[in-house]
């Protein structure tokens, strides 16, 4: 039962499949889970225009890459639905400088953006279309925006097939898989990508036990992923990042899946911080190491990760801990929100809607599927 608290709903709504992070049943209605709360609080916060959803954004109410994307898109429904527009020209104008700000947001993760471009595009046709009107304009572009929502669970269901069945071929017993941050369906429009891998194993019956990090400083691991996997009663240990190299050196890990942020032509991959020391990590040790990413995650306007901007967060994050201080005044603090792993140490695979790849497979495997 929903409780209403004036902007906000507290409720209780727990998919089988996964937590309903996104509630999107009517257009016009967007709400999601405030992902800062989690664990102790489930509220639900109402989004009513471009400028909620990019707060919700900016201050990671909602985060997680595809989830950016998805929410930033329903923002800009949301709104659209209480405008009128005299011409095409202003709607298209409207939609440039609206989509502009969502993505300015967060920088790293390239998914707003992948939305912002296919919108734009659709947008420029639409306007230079004599048979279509403002009102049927305004109603396409909608109805691209909330189709999002639906595609992203179909594509990570997709994901999830095709990475458990690649690492299953490569092995005949049940798995030990180690995640980092959350990239199930609070960071997505539902099931997940690295974490849809994990759901898929367990949903076969292959999965031995998942191993969560605890993803200092935002500890989206031990408050989110954690809460994910105990929702889904997954067999699962969650441990601190600084415990991963003796993780793979006293249990066997069978493999690391992750998520990302932006994956670039070349396959260097931009993912939460932590990320590249996992992958040093699963060299030493031998562990095949995944990259989960849809489509909307790949950037190959990018040929390398040095060009990928990386966002800076407050060093708050890290000098406290739920608002109580936990360093001395005045140390300096460096707080990147995500690092970039290198191709070569992505020995797994890059895992898409399309299959699996190498990262040097990647550019040429995207582009044909993509035609
Ligand atoms: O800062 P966050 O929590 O938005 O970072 C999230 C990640 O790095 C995820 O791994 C990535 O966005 C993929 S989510 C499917």
């Amino acid at each position: 039962m929903d409780k209403k608290l004036g902007s906000l709903v507290i409720t209780n709504r727990i998919k089988k499949m996964g937590t309903e992070a996104i509630i999107y049943n009517q257009r016009g209605q967007l709400s999601i889970l405030d992902q800062l709360l989690l664990p102790n609080q489930t509220v639900y916060v109402r989004i009513g225009d471009v400028e909620d959803g990019w707060k919700a954004i900016f201050q990671m109410q909602v985060r997680g890459a595809p989830a950016i994307g998805i929410v930033g898109s329903l923002s800009l429904v949301v709104d659209l639905n209480n405008q009128e527009f005299d011409t095409k020209s202003m709607l298209n104008t409207y939609l440039a400088t609206k989509l502009t700000y969502l993505v300015s947001a967060r920088p790293t993760a390239v998914n707003m953006k992948w939305c912002a471009d296919v919108l734009l595009k659709l947008s420029a046709e639409l306007k230079d279309c004599d048979e279509v009107s403002v009102a049927e304009m305004k109603e396409q572009i909608m109805s691209m925006a909330e189709s999002f929502l639906e595609k992203d669970i179909e594509i990570n269901k997709k994901m999830g097939m095709f990475g458990a069945n690649h690492i299953l071929e490569r092995n005949d017993k049940s798995l030990r898989i180690l995640t980092h941050c959350n990239t199930g369906s609070l960071a997505t429009g539902g099931y997940g990508t690295a974490l849809g891998v994990i759901r898929t194993l367990h949903n076969m019956g292959r999965l031995l036990h998942a191993y969560c990090t605890e993803t200092r400083p935002y500890n989206q691991g031990s408050r989110l992923t954690a809460y994910e996997l105990m929702q889904d009663d997954i067999p699962s240990t969650l441990v601190c990042d600084n415990m991963c190299a003796a993780l793979m050196k006293n249990w066997t890990i069978d493999g690391i899946f992750l998520g990302a942020d932006r994956v670039v032509a070349n396959g260097d991959t931009a993912n939460k911080i932590g990320t590249y020391q996992l992958a040093v990590l699963a060299k030493y040790h031998n562990v095949p190491f995944y990259v989960v990413a849809p489509s909307s995650s790949i950037d190959l306007n990018m040929s390398t990760g040095d060009e990928i901007v990386i966002e800076e967060r407050p060093a708050t994050e890290i000098t406290h801990m739920n608002g109580i201080r936990v360093t001395p005044k005045g140390i300096n603090c460096w707080n990147p929100a995500f690092d970039v792993t290198p191709a070569r140490l992505i020995t797994g695979g890059i895992v898409t809607e399309f299959g699996v790849f190498t990262p040097s497979e990647l550019n040429t495997e995207l582009s044909t599927h993509l035609k």
